[in-house]
């Protein structure tokens, strides 16, 4: 077979056959199986939408119902997990919980060694509590608070909002943190996606990839984005500078601005759409303006001085703000979501698998470079 060379970071490489999510980068559309992102936003729920993403099509009015009971009885994690959450320094990031919690899971699941399409389904829906769980019993132990029981009468989003805050959450609150569960729920072959599809395709098991991409999804130009975004708001706060002048400083410095840029769309990313309009409905009844007002006038700026577009993580940071969540809780909420993306793709590369290995240009020192014995070099 012939080999051609990729650009560097595989840009514009097709790396897959997927039927699950379509991006058109120049035209600022995404898609999930076929289904806009702006209608799944404005009509669906995260239950609903991670159904259409593990089965291709919205699940009928019985079907819903019963998924959204399998997901609320899976809210159960073993306490030996539980504890292995109240043994880690608390110097530990919740991602890097999350990360480390997420492979101990694997453990205590029933179908530990079944990587059959049923049993993927199956741990794929245990993931996808138990990942909103730890991230919310985590952050309780680490502030000395006691774990919250999880509520089955509660929508996923509603229930990590009560395990995080032991309070009922507000419609709004739920309602916004559901609708960003669906912005995030997938993203193609998004980095942390891929990882998690070449972990799978070794016939390794869904702990194993899922755990992979939490690490992929942590580093600041993927999601890790949205925690960058924030801790530049609080820098501007604390430094008392106009919000567009500290950033131009940091442009003059050569330095990127996190939530900005893409290497897909070259247009406004739709799922920013949403969550601008969120944090500036928010920012209104809240009566907390700066969070929303600084971004907005950082987004008009990058946009007329460098071309650049807000992505998905620049408004989810004053969004999440003004729901009151720690900043190092945003990537974590990412992985709460995109869970259900991460499922997906492990179930569909398994359903039609080939191990991922593709080669390297090799520009290393020539063939053959002699070994040396130690007293000659
Ligand atoms: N701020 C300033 N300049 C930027 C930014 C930015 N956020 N993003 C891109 N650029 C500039 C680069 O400096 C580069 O300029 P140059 O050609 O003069 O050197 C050019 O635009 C192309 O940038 P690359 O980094 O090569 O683009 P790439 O496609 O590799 O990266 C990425 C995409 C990682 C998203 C990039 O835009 C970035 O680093 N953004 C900030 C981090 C971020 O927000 N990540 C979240 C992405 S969405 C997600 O993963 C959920």
């Amino acid at each position: 077979m012939t080999t051609a060379t990729a650009g560097k970071g595989l840009e514009g490489i097709v790396a897959a056959n997927s039927g699950i999510c379509w991006i058109d980068g120049d035209a600022g559309v995404l898609a999930y199986r076929g289904m806009d992102i702006h209608e799944l936003a404005e009509h669906s729920t995260f239950e609903e939408t991670t159904y259409l993403l593990w089965n291709g099509k919205l699940p009928t009015a019985p079907q819903l119902e019963e998924f959204k009971k399998h997901l609320a009885a899976a809210r159960r994690i073993d306490v030996r997990v539980i504890d292995l959450l109240r043994s880690l320094p608390t110097t530990g990031t919740p991602m890097e919980v999350l990360r480390t919690a997420v492979s101990a899971l694997s453990f205590y699941d029933s179908d530990e060694y079944d990587n059959t399409h049923e049993g993927n389904v199956r741990k794929g829906n245990r993931l996808t509590s138990q990942i909103a769980m730890i991230v919310a019993i985590y952050d309780r132990l680490r502030k000395g608070k006691n774990i919250i029981e999880a509520d089955p009468s509660l929508s996923h989003a509603a229930n990590f909002l009560w395990m995080l805050n032991g309070e009922r959450p507000s419609e709004t609150a739920t309602k916004t943190l559901d609708i960003a569960l669906i912005l995030h729920a997938d993203h193609e072959l998004n980095a942390s996606t891929f990882a998690a599809r070449v972990i799978a395709a070794t016939l390794s098991d869904i702990h194993s990839a899922i755990t992979g991409a939490i690490g992929a999804l942590k580093g600041p130009l993927h999601g890790g984005a949205n925690e960058a975004v924030m801790r530049l708001l609080y820098d501007i706060d604390k430094t008392g500078k106009e919000p567009v002048e500290y950033v131009k400083d940091l442009i003059a410095k050569k330095q990127k601005i996190m939530g900005f840029g893409h290497r897909v769309y070259k247009t406004e990313d739709p799922r920013a759409t949403h969550l601008r309009r969120m944090s500036e409905q928010l920012s209104r009844d809240s009566g907390q303006h700066k969070w929303y007002d600084w971004s907005r006038a950082i987004e008009l700026y990058i946009n007329s001085e460098k071309k650049l577009n807000a992505n998905v993580d620049f408004y989810s940071a004053s969004t999440y703000t003004m729901l009151g969540i720690d900043v190092d809780l945003f990537t974590p909420i990412f992985a709460v979501s995109r869970i259900a993306g991460w499922t997906a793709h492990v179930i569909e590369q398994l359903d039609d698998n080939r191990l991922i290995r593709p080669r390297a240009e090799y520009i290393g020192p020539g063939y053959p470079n002699h070994w040396v014995p130690v007293e000659n070099r």
